[in-house]
């Protein structure tokens, strides 16, 4: 009798507990992004095919670590994405908006490269670093060569030209031992491009290349950031501030007109935060008459260049109190592991001065009265992994903050910042980073399908335009949905569809 209570006892002790983990388990889950997301029947059997591919190749990592892709620096992990089944989902996604990009790193590196081969593109070499330019005739500051000569005089100009071109480099552990090394050469990079992108004819090719890419990888919108450089014409002419934007709407125009269903793109005027009060008050009045002039393509300001060198915001409280009466703001702020920091300490800035977005946001993890803020104040965080890892924050993906931010279900957009310099192309890359690197093995298209909302609902569009775009989004996921079932038994998916979807 006493044995069998015992035992009762036991098996009811031992019940409660496996219904308690069943009930933590679903608990901690229920934050995460796309928790709050029920699929319907169609939107599950697509889910099947994704978490078949997912499961595969999470699992193994798990057995084989030195195989999983996020762990791996991108320049060796790109071809291997690229043949992933999970990859080549995300790329068929609709994934609504690309909301951190910059105007000078916004297209693939091959088609950078390419517009090298270019009439009148003069090359100079100044202290091992290229500079470009387009000259009727060259003269003046530099020993300004032909592009083509110097590829026919000298063999090994090409590749040496090619290399100016990006941040790659075989040994990214041994060239960049820390962040600063890798930094300056992200910013000769920027000042190779600089003059081959700034003249007015491949200025706009290059914009319109640029929509093409995102659209190709199943993106509609755009909110991207510029400095608004001095574009310039072959005899001298040159554009203003206000003429570039001009030359910005004249392509977008050419590109809707081209594919009526892109949804459109917005400007966010990010000069240098390298600057004295002075500039800071041009800054001002340039972009208060931009938005007066432009005032639905012009989304905001920011200011841009290394955080931890440049000025942090603190130094231009008068000025941007003076703008935020007219813009909207998307400061990027605490792009850096220094805790406590002026880098760190834009966090406090952008968030007083009611920033729209928060560009990388990469240290508010160690803030919790910060991420409280961000959550019930709708400020979403642009999180750009890839960035974020060959700009030497971090090595291993799945030690990225976003993981917490992810599983805390905190108003995340997922970006990608300066694609071009490493290799990338579109958001697929980054999405990947994120769907594989920060979350957790048991997230599915729930969360796919809430980063999309998220990019939209966190945009810089009107309450109206958003609707629409919601609409035209919905359509496009829709349409997604029927095009993987009616090919889901193409060759990735295969074994897993002909068990799981009929
Ligand atoms: C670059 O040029 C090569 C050779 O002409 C061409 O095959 C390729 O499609 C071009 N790529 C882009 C992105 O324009
Ligand atoms: C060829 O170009 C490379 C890269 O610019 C340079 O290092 C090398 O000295 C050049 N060789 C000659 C013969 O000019
Ligand atoms: C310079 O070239 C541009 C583009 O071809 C042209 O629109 C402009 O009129 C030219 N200006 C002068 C002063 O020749
Ligand atoms: C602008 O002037 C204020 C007041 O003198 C100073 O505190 C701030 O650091 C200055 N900002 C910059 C960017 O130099
Ligand atoms: C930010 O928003 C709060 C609440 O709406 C407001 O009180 C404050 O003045 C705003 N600050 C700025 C700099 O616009
Ligand atoms: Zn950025």
């Amino acid at each position: 009798m006493a044995t069998i209570i015992i035992l009762t006892l036991i098996t009811l002790a031992s019940a409660d507990y496996w219904t308690d983990r069943a009930h933590l388990i679903a608990s901690d889950s229920s934050q995460n992004i796309g928790s709050s997301i029920v699929l319907s029947d169609k939107e599950r059997q697509v889910n099947n095919i994704l978490m078949g591919a997912k499961f595969k190749e999470y699992d193994q990592g798990f057995a084989n670590p030195e195989t999983f892709l996020p762990a791996q620096h991108f320049f060796k992990s790109k071809s291997k994405i690229e043949e992933s089944g999970v990859f080549k989902f995300i790329q068929k996604v609709p994934k609504g908006a690309s909301l951190h990009s910059h105007d000078s790193a916004l297209v693939s590196l091959e088609y950078l490269y390419n517009l090298t081969y270019r009439e009148n593109l003069y090359g100079c070499v100044v202290n091992q670093r290229l500079r470009l330019h387009f000259f009727d005739s060259a003269s003046g500051d530099c020993e300004w060569e032909l592009i083509q000569d110097l590829r026919k005089q000298n063999s090994s100009f090409d590749e040496y030209l090619r290399s100016q071109l990006s941040i790659i480099v075989d040994d990214p552990e041994k060239e960049y031992p820390s962040i600063t090394q890798v930094w300056n050469r992200f910013m000769q990079t920027f000042s190779t491009v600089f003059g081959l992108v700034a003249y007015r004819p491949v200025f706009q090719d290059y914009f319109y290349q640029a929509l093409k890419e995102l659209y190709d990888d199943n993106v509609m919108y755009i909110e991207f950031r510029g400095l608004l450089p001095e574009v310039y014409e072959l005899n001298g002419t040159t554009y203003d501030p206000e003429g570039v934007v001009g030359l910005y709407l004249e392509t977008l125009e050419d590109f809707k007109s081209d594919y009526a269903d892109f949804f459109g793109a917005r400007f966010i005027y990010a000069p240098s935060r390298s600057v004295n009060n002075k500039t800071a008050d041009d800054y001002v009045t340039t972009a208060t008459k931009l938005k007066t002039l432009f005032p639905d393509f012009i989304a905001g300001f920011d200011l841009v260049g290394p955080e931890d060198r440049g000025k942090p915001l603190v130094q231009f409280i008068p000025q941007l109190l003076r703008l935020s009466k007219s813009m909207k703001f998307f400061f990027h702020a605490a792009e850096t592991n220094w805790c406590g920091t002026t880098t760190d300490m834009n966090l406090f800035d952008a968030i007083l001065l009611n920033t729209t977005r928060i560009g990388h946001g990469y240290g508010i993890v160690k803030h919790p009265k910060l991420l409280k803020e961000v959550k019930e104040r709708h400020i979403a965080l642009e999180v750009s992994p890839i960035s974020n890892q060959v700009l030497k924050l971090v090595d291993d993906l799945r030690n990225h903050p976003g993981a917490l931010l992810v599983a805390g279900g905190f108003p995340v957009v997922i970006t990608c910042d300066d694609p071009t310099f490493w290799g990338a192309k579109g958001l697929s890359y980054d999405w990947y980073m994120a769907f594989m690197g920060f979350a957790s093995r048991e997230s599915d298209l729930r969360m796919l399908k809430q980063l999309a909302i998220n990019s939209l609902k966190y945009s810089a569009m009107e309450e109206e335009e958003k609707c629409d775009a919601f609409n035209k989004w919905e359509l496009m996921w829709n349409r997604f949905l029927d095009e993987v079932l009616k090919s889901s038994v193409s060759k990735y998916f295969d074994c897993y569809t002909v068990n799981r979807v009929r």
